[in-house]
């Protein structure tokens, strides 16, 4: 039956719907450009295997400038509570992760106002305790997000201007296309007041090359 087949989209979407809201792991990766002086997320997600153990974690980010040798602590997060490590970031650090839970599987953090200074590597180490019936298993994903600092989404002046010769060119257009109007406007009324004129005078109304009369001889060439 068609209705039946309609609702196979219908149920898909809705089954899809349900894992997105009950808050299904998805692996998504980082964004890797900061603009300047903005906020940007630092994502990590590592996504427990089978979602029905139970696990408990920790997060610990490490960062290396790019003028730096090596990487060094920057942010942990364990037992529900975050803690800055690099001084080049206090105040500027929040955490994006999991909530109200020690199971995490979202590891992110949000820098609150980039810098250039940011740019370099970031990495984001899980240490997660898997707890079975009778046993535990600890596992260390981490990701790698090399992160690159970009000004401010500053417009080119090429676009600029390109957009204000834009603006320039329909008024002027819109314009010219006025003063193209009054002019005619102009030119025909005179040309029919002339006509009346003429007219009214008793001449030949038809010698005026613009007509404006009822033209039932119009055709005819004017006659000198
Ligand atoms: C971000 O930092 C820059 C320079 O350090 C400062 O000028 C700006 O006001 C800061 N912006 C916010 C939103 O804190
Ligand atoms: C991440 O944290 C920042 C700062 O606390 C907040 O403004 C932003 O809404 C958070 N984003 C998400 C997706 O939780
Ligand atoms: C970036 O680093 C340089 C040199 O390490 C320092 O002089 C400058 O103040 C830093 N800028 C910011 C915005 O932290």
């Amino acid at each position: 039956m068609p209705a039946t087949r309609a609702l196979v989209p219908l149920v898909l979407l809705m089954a899809l719907q349900v894992l997105v809201c009950s808050g299904a792991c998805v692996e998504v990766d980082s964004g890797t450009e900061a603009v300047a002086n903005l906020g940007f997320k630092l994502g990590c997600i590592s996504c427990k295997m089978r979602g029905e153990v139970k696990a408990t974690a920790s997060v610990t980010w490490f960062f290396q400038a790019s003028d730096d040798d090596v990487s060094s602590e920057l942010y942990t997060y364990a037992e529900r509570e975050g803690k800055v490590m690099d001084p080049r970031f206090y105040g500027r650090l929040h955490w994006n992760g999991s909530k109200n839970t020690e199971d995490l599987q979202d590891g992110s953090i949000y820098i609150l106002n980039v810098t250039f200074n940011d740019t370099g590597t970031y990495q984001c180490n899980f240490r997660r305790m898997l707890i079975y019936s009778n046993s535990k298993y600890e596992t260390n994903p981490n990701k790698t997000i090399t992160l690159k600092v970009v000004p401010r989404v500053t417009r080119g002046m090429a676009s600029i201007m390109s957009e204000v010769m834009m603006y320039v060119s329909i008024i002027g257009l819109q314009l010219w296309l006025l003063v193209e109007m009054i002019y005619c406007y102009r030119k025909i009324s005179a040309a029919g007041e002339e006509a009346l004129r003429e007219s009214a005078l008793g001449k030949n109304w038809r010698r005026d090359g613009f007509s404006l009369a009822p033209s039932s001889s119009s055709s005819s060439p004017p006659s000198s």
